[in-house]
């Protein structure tokens, strides 16, 4: 797998009425091919920005991103994004929402079939090809979603929040998925989370950023995620040494929390 390179990245928002937004401010770093880096961080710091301009959907204001030796300048089949709810294509079956891309790219049914039912396998829903998107629960679409992504076997899966809109429950299943599927694959996932622990547990990576202007605060490089490939994740969570990083952020994001609602009160 590539590895990702971001250069100087800026992104200042104009707004409409006049007035500019401070989105990124100086964001620079490189990533080896095959890793997963999660961005925690409080509102507003530009964990979206970011995600969407590696995506190549919004281009900076200034600085580069790189995957590999490729300058990136807009959307392609080697980043596939995955978001928070709802971005499955209602009026389509499962089976049609997987093989969307590789019917774009001009394959014909007999190519792409049999790949669909291994995906829809690696997902956890075999049989559910026929069905409706609005026939599923909350889970099984996000499981959608994130076979139609690798249905393009991009080299790289851009992730907003995949997880938000699930119950813990589902939640943590699906943590066990993404991190068996980062494994399988062996593709390199950025992924945005709010749930610290959520962060720490998939994240071999992780970055803490802070908002006006968004910039990455703390860098984490953790074991936990290798650790969650054989262990049971809920002893990984309970562990003295996956508490302590855990407070240790919550309380730097809490003290930014703070010092933001403090600057929009006075
Ligand atoms: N299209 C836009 N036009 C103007 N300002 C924007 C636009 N998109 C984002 N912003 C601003 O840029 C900053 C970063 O936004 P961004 O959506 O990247 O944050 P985020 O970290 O993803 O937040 P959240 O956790 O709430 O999703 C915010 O102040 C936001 O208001
Ligand atoms: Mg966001």
């Amino acid at each position: 797998m590539k590895p990702l390179s971001v250069r100087n990245l800026d992104m200042v928002y104009q707004l409409p009425k006049g007035g500019s937004v401070h989105a990124l401010s100086d964001i620079s770093f490189e990533l080896a091919g095959g890793r997963m880096l999660t961005l925690l961080g409080p509102s507003g710091c530009g964990k979206t920005t970011l995600l969407n301009i590696i995506a190549g959907f919004l281009g900076p204001t200034s600085g580069e991103v790189y995957l590999g030796d490729q300058k990136i300048t807009g959307p392609s089949k080697d980043r596939g994004m995955v978001f928070q709810q709802g971005a499955l294509f209602e009026w389509l079956s499962v089976s049609k929402n997987i093989s969307f891309g590789p019917r774009m790219a001009g394959k014909k049914a007999a190519e792409f079939r049999p790949e669909v039912n291994r995906l829809l396998d690696i997902v956890g829903l075999s049989g559910f090809g026929d069905k409706q998107v609005y026939e599923l629960s909350g889970g099984m679409q996000q499981r959608v979603a994130l076979a139609r992504c690798l249905a393009n076997d991009p080299e790289m899966m851009l992730m907003d929040e995949p997880l938000g809109a699930l119950d813990a429950l589902t939640r943590e299943k699906m943590q066990g998925l993404i991190l068996n599927l980062w494994n399988d694959t062996g593709k390199s996932i950025v992924m945005v989370t709010h749930s610290v622990e959520e962060a720490l547990l998939l994240g071999d990576t992780v970055f803490v950023m802070a908002p006006r202007p968004g910039r990455i605060e703390k860098v984490y490089e953790l074991p936990f995620a290798k650790r969650a490939l054989t262990e049971n994740s809920r002893d990984i969570k309970n562990s003295p040494e996956f508490i302590e990083v855990r407070e240790e952020i919550l309380s730097f994001i809490w003290e930014m929390e703070e010092e933001i609602m403090g600057r929009e009160m006075a």
